[in-house]
């Protein structure tokens, strides 16, 4: 089996919120891809797929702060700050590649923060979520387009 395979490994990310979960799975598969293409080199192939997970990243931080407004989650304020180091890391790191054009540590990182993130921040506000009545199972695939 290989474990490099996107779709066999975001399991342990899941939180049970389909569009979130569906997020995070499109970041992992991004990471795959990332580290498929960085060996001990980082090149332009590289560079473009860590630029689509920077954007895909800010977006995905953008839909969780905004839910965590909308819905009142009482500790969105330190979850908004720890997105903020994150996507700073992430940019940090990127420029880092660039300039040294070694991918030394980069999809280890990556790794790191996406696991420990889900863990320890984002599985926080799920319960919250559902008591506020979010549908866990609404997602961009099943909704269905505005009449
Ligand atoms: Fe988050
Ligand atoms: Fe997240």
């Amino acid at each position: 089996m290989n474990k490099n395979l996107p779709h066999e490994i975001p399991v342990a990310l899941d939180i049970g919120i389909a569009e979130i979960d569906s997020q995070h799975r499109q970041l992992q598969a991004l990471l795959e891809r990332l580290k498929q293409s960085t060996d001990k080199c980082y090149g332009f192939a590289a560079d473009a797929i860590l630029a689509e997970l920077v954007v895909q990243t800010r977006i995905h931080f953008a839909v969780e702060e905004s839910l965590m407004r909308l819905l009142s989650f009482p500790d969105a304020e330190a979850h908004v700050e720890e997105h903020r180091k994150l996507t700073d890391q992430l940019e940090k790191l990127r420029k880092k590649a660039q300039d040294f054009e070694v991918a030394d540590g980069l999809t280890s990182f990556i790794q790191t923060w996406l696991v420990d993130h889900v863990n320890n921040f984002d599985r926080e506000f799920v319960g919250h979520f559902l008591d506020k009545g979010i549908d866990p199972h609404a997602s961009p695939v099943t909704r269905k387009p505005p009449a």
